[in-house]
């Protein structure tokens, strides 16, 4: 997407010097900066900081920090010290392991010698990969919202939590590509954007929105259930983390509350999910996926700008107030209407999942 009449992926690689610039998400919307990463260690930091972020995202760039690993030493032992360096960075997110795992695939049968040009260009075609699949569910998402602008002829009112837009992926965003889309198609839109304390992803999304010329207002995470009483709220749509084969989705803390509004006021609730975001391993979604707790600064702490417009940061809570901070829930398949995918917009269920991607589609990857 652009950013000041220049088109940027979020990320990119400089395989000639070994390198990865990246779109730092650390003072965005604030300060618009772009970072690089020169080594297996600076991209697990950064994935660790958040300044790289959202589910395909931090897979795409685990997937370069293997191929820096093999630039630097090609050997097994070295690829499994990058593996697992990466892999506890965050742990929600099954894109993470999922990349991991196919770049491991990918490297394991080949020799030391041959592994340097096949693991940058493996990391390249996921890096692209993405960008195709979320091209595709925009084209998905646009079908659903065309048949709704055609029911209703009037601007639709989507509800999104968090950022799952192309900033949280290599370009396009899973839920801002439908709505780039429908928008750029003369479909009349206008986005409720949660603000998702505590990191605020949503201000990101506004960001997204606004460059694109996409009409957006900025709500607080308590707003969405008054909204959608009123009828204010035609549909929510978020991305996601994981999901499992039965249809429930993992994705940022506070999901789960807008799904359980959305169903007591018969509002359609929708999941972006491109395929490496599919944990068909999973049995119990609230048994089994890691829900990240993250710092408690994130919560006593607020940044931003100040009156001076210098990035800043304020203490909103005493240092020694005790805090909780889960950076993931669970929404179970039944609030969910569909999953927007590359592949259509289908049911949350394993038959349709399972129809879909047959088991032989699987990646080995993240089973293993
Ligand atoms: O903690 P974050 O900001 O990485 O969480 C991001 C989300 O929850 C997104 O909705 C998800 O990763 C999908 S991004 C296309």
């Amino acid at each position: 997407m652009k950013v000041g009449g220049r088109h940027y992926r979020s990320l990119w690689a400089d395989e000639s010097a070994g390198v990865v610039h990246f779109i730092d998400q650390a003072r965005l919307p604030h300060v618009f900066e772009t970072a690089t990463a020169r080594s297996t260690e600076e991209i697990a930091d950064a994935i660790r900081a958040m300044r790289v972020r959202g589910a395909p995202l931090i897979g795409v760039a685990a997937a370069f920090g293997i191929a820096m690993a093999v630039s630097r030493d090609p050997s097994d032992a070295s690829i499994s010290d990058a593996s697992n360096k990466l892999r506890v960075t965050r742990p929600t997110a099954v894109n993470l392991p999922w990349a991991i795992g196919r770049m491991r695939e990918k490297l394991a049968p080949l020799k030391a010698s041959e592994r340097l040009v096949a693991a940058w260009k493996e990391a390249q075609a996921i890096a692209d990969e993405d960008v195709k699949l979320n091209e595709a569910i925009g084209r998905s998402g646009l079908a659903l919202l065309e048949r709704e602008h055609a029911a209703s002829k009037r601007t639709i009112n989507i509800l999104t939590h968090c950022n799952a837009g192309w900033i949280a992926t290599v370009d396009w965003g899973t839920v801002t590509a439908p709505i780039f889309m429908a928008h750029e198609a003369g479909i009349p839109i206008h986005v409720w954007v949660d603000e998702t304390r505590p990191r605020n992803q949503g201000l990101l999304t506004a960001w997204e929105l606004a460059g694109a010329g996409v009409p957006h207002t900025l709500v607080t995470d308590n707003a969405g259930g008054h909204l959608m009483q009123r009828g204010m709220v035609d549909l929510v749509m978020v991305g996601a983390d994981r999901v499992t084969r039965r249809g429930d989705v993992c994705n940022k803390i506070g999901t789960y509350l807008k799904a359980v509004a959305a169903r007591e006021n018969n509002v359609p609730f929708y999941a972006a999910v491109p395929l490496p975001t599919i944990d068909w391993g999973i049995e119990d979604a609230l048994k089994e996926i890691p829900i990240e707790e993250r710092s408690a600064d994130e919560v006593r702490v607020v940044k931003g700008l100040d009156d001076a417009k210098n990035f800043s940061h304020v203490h909103i809570a005493p240092p020694e107030t005790p805090v909780a901070n889960p950076a993931f829930d669970v929404t179970p398949a039944k609030y969910v209407t569909g999953l927007i995918t590359e592949k259509g917009v289908i049911r949350a269920t394993e038959k349709d999942l399972l129809q879909y991607w047959p088991r032989a589609q699987h990646s080995k990857a993240f089973l293993t």
